[in-house]
């Protein structure tokens, strides 16, 4: 059985590039995310393979728009089979309220599966100096709390969020709630455009759920070996 708590980024544009990397990967990974990229591209193809291969699907789409449409695209999602999806935080209770509202009538009067929801709280490439030019008052971290509140508020699962933030978000929204980290980077490993990054074992000590690691599996030498060590830091937590 692959440890799901791992969940390896899909950031490519086409289906050949994924059927490779699956099958390279094969039982040792059993969750992917599907994010922007390859959904633009591909579009539901890219889940009902994943789905075929009886893997579980974080489509990471981050919807942010008025709770009208977000809670109509919820519904067309939960249709397509994803696990789990994502909306910005940032865009209110409301939109957050419908969208898990959508979610479960509509996987109640389907009989799909209701996917998990979280909300994006603050995206873990922002660093100090793009923050102070948003221009909001909270510093980062207590936004990135503040967030989450809402999101249990509104009935969500759980956040993405950085693994800095995961001790602090773990102790407001308590032990069920989801915690989905990327920006998680292996010792040594090139960090890339991420800012708020942790190792794996160190995410999962601050309070994640679920680790989503993107290039340090996907553009390394040996991605199945890359996969199976970062699988190891985890286990040994
Ligand atoms: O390659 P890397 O490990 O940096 O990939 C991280 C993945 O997580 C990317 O697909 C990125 O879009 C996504 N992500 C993120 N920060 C968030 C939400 C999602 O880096 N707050």
């Amino acid at each position: 059985m692959s440890d799901n708590r791992l969940i390896v980024a899909l950031d490519f544009d086409s289906m050949d590039k994924v059927q490779k990397l699956v099958a390279e990967l094969g039982d040792a990974v059993g969750h992917y995310k599907v994010g922007m990229e390859l959904f633009y591209a591909v579009g539901a193809e890219a889940i009902r393979f994943l789905r075929a291969a009886d893997k579980e699907v974080f489509l990471d789409l981050k919807l942010h728009d008025i709770p009208n449409t977000v809670s109509n695209s919820a519904k067309v999602l939960t249709m397509l089979g994803a696990t789990m999806v994502n909306v910005h935080a940032s865009g209110g209770l409301a939109m957050m309220k419908g969208a898990a509202l959508a979610a479960l009538e509509t996987a109640a009067t389907s009989g799909r599966p209701r996917p998990k929801l979280i909300a994006v709280t603050v995206l873990t490439s922002l660093d100090e100096a793009e923050w102070a030019r948003l221009n909001c008052a909270a510093p980062i971290g207590a936004q990135a709390v503040n967030l989450a509140k809402m999101a249990r508020e509104a009935g969500l699962d759980g956040v993405v969020a950085s693994p800095q933030e995961a001790a602090a978000i773990r102790a407001a929204c308590g032990a069920e709630f989801l915690i989905v980290t990327p920006g998680v980077r292996p010792a040594g490993s090139a960090v890339n455009d991420q800012s708020r990054v942790a190792t794996p074992g160190g995410a999962l000590r601050a309070g994640a759920t679920h680790l989503v690691v993107g290039r340090p599996i996907t553009a390394a030498l040996e991605p199945k070996a890359a996969a199976l060590a970062i699988l190891r830091e985890m286990g040994a937590e």
